[in-house]
């Protein structure tokens, strides 16, 4: 199988080198804001690889360690001879110090959070046009004393006495405070000034573009061969075939599998939106009821979890036959994933292990003899969501919530049922409609309905009940691998609980999950 590059072709490219902070992702997506294509790449790549790229501009982003500590990582320092304007920031800036002459000293104090910055004569070519006194974001212990051979210095902190400099002829940027972070006043204007001007790019990576590079690209990957993709509703495989069928209409057939442990019209939607409204070939398989039987019995949940996923592939599998022979009776050779960046970044390898990786059930088997096209391989979700827009999905499903791949399935605690399935489907409806309805839903990042396997006495009425709870789990978070329980008004909670039950038979509670992750985790199984 091979990978179809990234949408970088006719564009500049700046380089990202993650130092292991947890800053480079959002370097890198900066950088993108500013209209120039980012790539994130180890420290460990050699100038020669560096160079293999063409980058207009090279990045450095701060790291944990300091430039002192045993086993520091550096960069290749043939990288100062290519030529490319490098921007070091924080570790990145000492490290560019440390390699060029300069002298980074062990200081006894730090400096964390929020702390205004000097700007010395006109500022230069990041800073100039900023004002003289400014509020940056810093985190670091020890500082730059000696700056390298040749640049100015061109702002200071407190504790920072060089805490920008910059050498035009040398083509070399550092600042230790970190520009890419929200609450370094001017940091975006930094970054900006150093792609346009340092580096000379005119930003002309828009989502347009983007687009219509990829359409370009996706055509001379597949020709006139027919594709196939696995629709499962999420964001990511919808925005995926959108773009593949903008490119070539009828040669793409998708296929949805209703696992049954789907949201309440979900299947509906997709059928409605890809089907009627962008007229793809669609093959519509309902499996609700072979999911049941292969669930019925099994409580504990990776065995649930694998039940699922050895099923979708099974039902995949047969329809592939019928989905493949193309709307001219031809074989598919190529098959769509909605793979998105950041399950690509390959990056220093000691934080790689914290990225998650779920056994992606809308995902594949791994012997499949298929080649991907993957368009979505160099965006960020948010940019994958601009591309959904643009091509016209309704925001129902691009600004759609993070689904697991088994569905429900994880959200009932307990044996699966079709009864069980029809009541979470229906209080899980409830959340979500009462959490729009207080314009909460983009802040939120997962919003759902859990139901557990007890039941509790109540009263409604005259009447003793005995009937399950609805668990409500809400939280915030950046990427999932930590998330914080939200704070919702307790009126929409309010709202959530008497409709639901009023509205769900068979529940009598309502409880509010207030576990974060860590300890606990987003999803209940
Ligand atoms: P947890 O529960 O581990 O979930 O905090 C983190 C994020 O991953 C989603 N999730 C999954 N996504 N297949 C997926 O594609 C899965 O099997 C799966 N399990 C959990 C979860 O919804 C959350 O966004």
């Amino acid at each position: 199988m091979s990978a179809m590059p990234g949408p970088d072709g006719e564009f500049d490219k700046v380089l990202v080198v993650d130092f292991g902070a947890q800053y480079a992702q959002l370097i890198a997506r900066r950088v993108r804001e500013a209209n120039v294509y980012s790539e994130i790449i180890s420290p460990r790549s050699t100038a020669a690889e560096i160079a293999a790229k063409a980058p207009a501009g090279i990045i450095f982003s701060g790291g944990p360690d300091s430039v002192h500590a045993d086993g520091a990582i550096a960069i290749d320092p043939a990288v100062y001879d290519l030529d490319i304007p490098i921007l070091g920031i924080c570790y990145g800036a000492q490290l560019i110090a440390q390699q060029n002459g300069g002298t980074v000293g062990r200081t006894d104090r730090g400096e964390y959070g929020r702390t205004v910055l000097t700007v010395g004569g006109d500022g230069g070519t990041l800073l100039s046009g900023t004002p003289t006194q400014q509020n940056v974001w810093m985190s670091h212990f020890d500082a730059i004393t000696v700056p390298p051979d040749g640049v100015t210095p061109t702002a200071s902190t407190p504790d920072a006495p060089i805490a920008a400099f910059e050498s035009v002829e040398r083509k070399l940027y550092g600042v230790q405070f970190h520009p890419e972070v929200m609450h370094t006043e001017h940091g975006q204007q930094v970054i900006e000034r150093f792609l346009r001007e340092g580096c000379g790019t005119p930003g002309d990576w828009t989502m347009a573009s983007i687009i219509d590079t990829s359409v370009e690209q996706i055509r001379q990957q597949v020709g006139d061969k027919p594709v196939i993709c696995a629709l499962s509703g999420g964001v990511d495989s919808a925005v995926a075939a959108a773009l593949v069928h903008k490119a070539i209409g009828d040669q793409l057939t998708c296929v949805h599998v209703d696992t049954g442990l789907m949201r309440l019209n979900e299947a509906d939607q997709v059928i409605e939106t890809f089907e009627k409204n962008f007229g793809v070939r669609l093959i519509f398989v309902d499996a609700s009821e072979r999911f049941f039987s292969a669930l019925a019995g099994v409580t504990e949940p990776e065995a649930k979890r694998k039940a699922i996923g050895e099923l979708f592939i099974r039902v995949f599998e047969d329809a592939k036959a019928e989905a493949s022979s193309g709307s001219d009776g031809r074989r598919a050779e190529f098959l769509v994933q909605g793979t998105l960046y950041p399950d690509v970044i390959e990056s220093g390898s000691e934080h790689a292990s914290t990225i998650k990786s779920h056994h992606n059930v809308g995902g594949l088997p791994e012997d499949m003899e298929f080649e991907l096209v993957e368009p979505l391989r160099s965006l960020f979700k948010d940019e994958v969501r601009q591309v959904g827009s643009e091509l016209g999905l309704p925001d129902d499903i691009v600004q759609r919530q993070p689904f697991p791949g088994p569905g429900l399935g994880v959200r009932i605690i307990g044996e699966v049922t079709p009864d069980k399935v029809e009541t979470l489907q229906h209080a899980d409806f409830i959340v979500r409609e009462e959490l729009a309805k207080a314009g909460l839903e983009r802040e939120i990042w997962q919003s759902f309905a859990v139901l557990p396997d007890i039941r509790s006495v109540g009263v409604m009425g005259d009447e003793r009940t005995y009937g399950y709870p609805v668990i409500i789990r809400a939280v915030t978070s950046e990427d999932a691998m930590t998330a914080d329980w939200a704070r919702i008004p307790y009126d929409v909670l309010e709202a959530m609980s008497s409709r639901i039950i009023n509205e769900v038979p068979g529940v009598n509670r309502v409880a509010y999950d207030i576990t974060s992750k860590p300890p606990g985790t987003i999803e209940w199984e």
